[in-house]
């Protein structure tokens, strides 16, 4: 029988250089095209030329990473956070629409107030307590609005090997102060992007492209790791596995002090709880969830070696 050459996807990926964008080049390279685009060639502050970027390209799977991330600044910036994280996903979400394409987006623990005991399900109600938390629930309500077909996944306290994040701020505080205070009143489960970048391509690879979409059960996802814990335990566990792979510390590594975060005031308040159930994206798609120790060893084992 003739060698019959398969259609190869074509994925456009906003936010290339961001920490979850960086690594889906990586995880879809695997499974089609992947046109990925930073701020310069792809800035979602401007509706038209964003729209005419996907018209250029016809994407058959648009992922959006990209995403007005500056927490605090945003208090200040509501306008920017809004176009960014609201107005352009209501138009990759309309251009995924008319073009039959899958629109994957991510958003935040932060569309809740972090009140409830227990681990947030998808249904549970929202109250965003920051202006970045709700311009991101502005995306999510914009894409719901759309029709288009939609993976959301909301994850938390993400940590990538390329970009800022709080275990790379704990290594650079860990080897140049003799002591460090960190919040222990916040709770959530540290989720690298390289988790998240390949979850995603396991679900569009085997859920979507699998059968052309004809079964996959859009909506809105939790992803994180498994487990839980505080800012400052996390920060203990850090700088506990640097130490152990040889790196000349000030900071010792049992002896951070935990502090509540009323003695740590931000500009933008955070939800001290971020736990999210995944138990539904872990049985729609066949997904297996790592402790978040796991990964965070994996990513400083990237970093520091
Ligand atoms: N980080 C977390 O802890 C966390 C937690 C929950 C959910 N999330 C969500 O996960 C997603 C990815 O987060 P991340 O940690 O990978 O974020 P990130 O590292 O801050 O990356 C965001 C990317 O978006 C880009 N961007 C910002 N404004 C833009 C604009 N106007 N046009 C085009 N690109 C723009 C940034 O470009 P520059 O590189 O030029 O700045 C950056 O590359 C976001 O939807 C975020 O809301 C993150």
């Amino acid at each position: 029988m003739p060698y019959k050459a398969r259609n190869i996807p074509t994925f456009l990926v906003t936010g290339s250089n961001g920490q979850i964008g960086f690594e889906l080049r990586r995880s879809l390279a695997p499974l089609g095209n992947v046109i990925a685009v930073d701020r310069a060639a792809c800035d979602l502050s401007r509706p038209d030329a964003l729209r005419q970027l996907i018209r250029l390209y016809r994407p058959d799977v648009i992922v959006n990473p990209a995403a007005y991330t500056a927490v605090d600044k945003a208090e200040t910036d509501a306008d920017t956070a809004f176009a960014v994280n609201g107005t352009a996903v209501g138009v990759l979400a309309e251009e995924a629409k008319a073009l039959g394409s899958l629109l994957v987006h991510y958003s935040t623990d932060y569309v809740f107030d972090g009140r409830k005991q227990g681990a947030y399900v998808e249904t549970d109600a929202v109250n965003p307590l920051s202006v970045y938390g709700r311009s991101k629930l502005a995306g999510e309500q914009a894409i719901e609005a759309s029709g288009a077909q939609a993976l959301v996944l909301r994850t938390c306290w993400v940590a990538g090997a390329h970009g800022r994040n709080f275990a790379k701020t704990m290594l650079k505080l860990g080897r140049e102060r003799d002591s460090l205070r960190v919040i222990a009143d916040q709770f959530g489960a540290p989720t690298t992007a390289g988790l998240i970048a390949d979850v995603t391509a396991h679900i569009v690879a085997r859920h979507w492209l699998g059968d052309g979409g004809a079964t996959f059960a859009a909506g809105i996802y939790h992803l994180s790791a498994a487990g839980i814990t505080d800012w400052h335990a996390y920060a203990s566990e850090v700088l506990r596995y640097a130490a152990s792979l040889g790196i000349a510390l000030k900071t010792d590594p049992g002896a951070i002090v935990p502090i509540p975060a009323s003695e740590y005031p931000l500009p933008a308040p955070r939800p001290a709880n971020s736990r999210l159930d995944t138990s539904k994206l872990r049985e729609t798609f066949d997904i297996h969830l790592p402790d978040w120790q796991q990964g965070i060893h994996y990513l400083l084992d990237q970093i520091l070696s």
